[in-house]
């Protein structure tokens, strides 16, 4: 390994340059109008792995492509699959950022863009250790095949059916993931959890144009007023979702598991005091640690009705929108949720009002072993890459085609987590720790040197 490691550092500058030539690329996924951005970002990795010695394509999807890769040349040993996407989230608001969202900008140890951490620098991370270790050595110690995807930032849409058409040309012993975060700094972590996702939207509609409220107000039903109280509704004063059944599948934490996350390193008077509230109300009887990644919930992401300009402006409006989200957890069913959730509303809608509502992307939540031989070899990778053993958590977020993986392929993924919880995915300022960034690309020839040593009969 100390070829491979001292390629792999004498690189250092070229992995951030090469870095930041992605992050260059707007490839936000949920905009039509980046259309051709997207595919270009995905260019930019499928060129970054046939430089290396992949065997690559770009194949189309009715969304954004899909970037495969292999490189195939270990013969009777273990096959690995890295999965990772090149697609980003919008940058608004545009006005929050110290740079341009895409001018990828150096701030002390931090670069920071939209995708930085999630997820162009973390799938890098990965894609620059395996070719590192392919240019120093001239061969790999196990087969490696690359599925990088253009669309996991609104919810995989045809990825499931492009695994599926796939599966033999990405079959595979394990897959290799790093989308999720270390607990902190110097503190490495494997995800061995995802919460699920139902992404809905609701759009009441009442008089057939806006009214004056003094004239109208009290007379016809107001859909702002309507769906403030809907959403509302959706939850008791404590913090409970109220839908009917939506906790009738929850697998209740064990003991054991509760005990493994209160020993966690996690501070949760620091993680408070960084978000700069008073207070972490939510869910009854559980702490804020388990309820942002064990436990079920539903949020608001936006809501939009009525004026919103300066001062005041007396109107009824006619309209009202909401999207909100739940997170899952096994083993809930997005479907029957989904199905529960929408039954619930129509409950709840008042007279004089019309109700649309969408369902945006699902996932279904997953659990990941935190044992067997892949696991290990990953904990050995991760110490000697960070330097530092990983701790076993869950994570809030969701990765849609993990569960898609154990279902389609059969195989189990490693979530690595090189990002940092506070890095502002989604949000203004997204930064990336560049020692981290080296410090995964390690890992991940790690890893594979620790694969390799997993024998055929595990
Ligand atoms: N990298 C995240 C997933 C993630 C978030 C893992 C937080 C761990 C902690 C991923 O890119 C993401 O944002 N996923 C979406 C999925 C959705 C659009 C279907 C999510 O969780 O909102
Ligand atoms: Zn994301």
């Amino acid at each position: 390994m100390d070829k491979v490691l001292k390629a792999l550092r004498a690189g250092r500058d070229e992995h951030v340059d090469r870095l930041k030539e992605w992050l260059r690329i707007p490839s936000v996924s949920a905009d039509s109008a980046h259309r051709a951005d997207v595919r270009r970002a995905g260019e930019f990795i499928l060129a970054e792995l046939r430089g290396a010695g992949f065997q690559t394509k770009l194949v189309d999807t009715p969304g954004h492509p899909v970037v495969v890769a292999d490189w195939l040349g270990a013969k009777g040993a273990p096959t690995l699959l890295v999965y990772g996407h090149y697609d980003v989230q919008p940058p608004a608001p545009l006005e929050l950022w110290r740079h341009g969202a895409f001018e990828p900008t150096v701030e002390g140890r931090n670069l920071i863009a939209r995708g930085a951490t999630d997820d162009k620098g973390q799938c890098l991370a990965l894609v620059r250790g395996v070719a590192g270790m392919l240019a120093a050595r001239r061969a790999l110690p196990v087969n490696v095949k690359f599925l990088i995807e253009g669309e996991e930032e609104i919810g995989s849409p045809n990825l499931e059916s492009f695994v599926r058409a796939h599966k033999d040309e990405l079959a595979a012993d394990v897959v290799l993931i790093a989308d999720t975060a270390q607990l902190g700094p110097g503190k490495p972590a494997l995800t061995v959890g995802l919460r699920g996702l139902l992404y809905m939207q609701i759009d009441l509609a009442g008089a057939n144009r806006d009214l004056h409220s003094g004239s109208f107000g009290g007379a016809v039903a107001n859909p702002a007023n309507a769906l403030c109280g809907m959403i509302a509704a959706l939850k008791d004063g404590a913090g409970r979702v109220t839908i009917p059944g939506f906790y009738d599948s929850v697998r209740p934490l064990t003991q054991a598991e509760r005990a493994q996350m209160a020993a966690l390193p996690f501070d949760e008077r620091e993680f408070q005091r960084g978000l700069g509230v008073e207070a972490l109300p939510g869910e009854p009887g559980f702490t804020a640690f388990e309820r942002k990644c064990a436990r079920p919930t539903l949020d608001v992401n936006g809501l939009l009705a009525g004026w919103t300009g300066e001062g005041a402006k007396t109107v009824l409006p006619c309209k009202a929108m909401a999207k909100f989200s739940m997170r899952l957890v096994p083993d809930q069913d997005p479907e029957t949720i989904r199905n529960a959730t929408i039954a619930h509303l129509e409950s709840l809608l008042p007279p004089g009002l019309k109700m649309k509502i969408t369902c945006d992307h699902g996932a279904a939540p997953v659990l990941v072993p935190a044992e067997g031989p892949w696991t290990r070899a990953a904990v050995r990778a991760v110490a000697k890459g960070f330097g530092k053993e990983p701790v076993f958590m869950r994570e809030g977020g969701s990765i849609p085609i993990v569960s898609t993986f154990r279902k389609v392929l059969g195989i189990d993924s490693i979530l690595i987590g090189i990002g940092l919880p506070d890095d502002n995915a989604h949000a203004p300022n997204e930064k990336f720790d560049l020692d981290d960034f080296q410090r995964g690309i390690e890992t991940a020839a790690h890893f594979l040197e620790e694969m390799a040593t997993v024998s055929r009969a595990h």
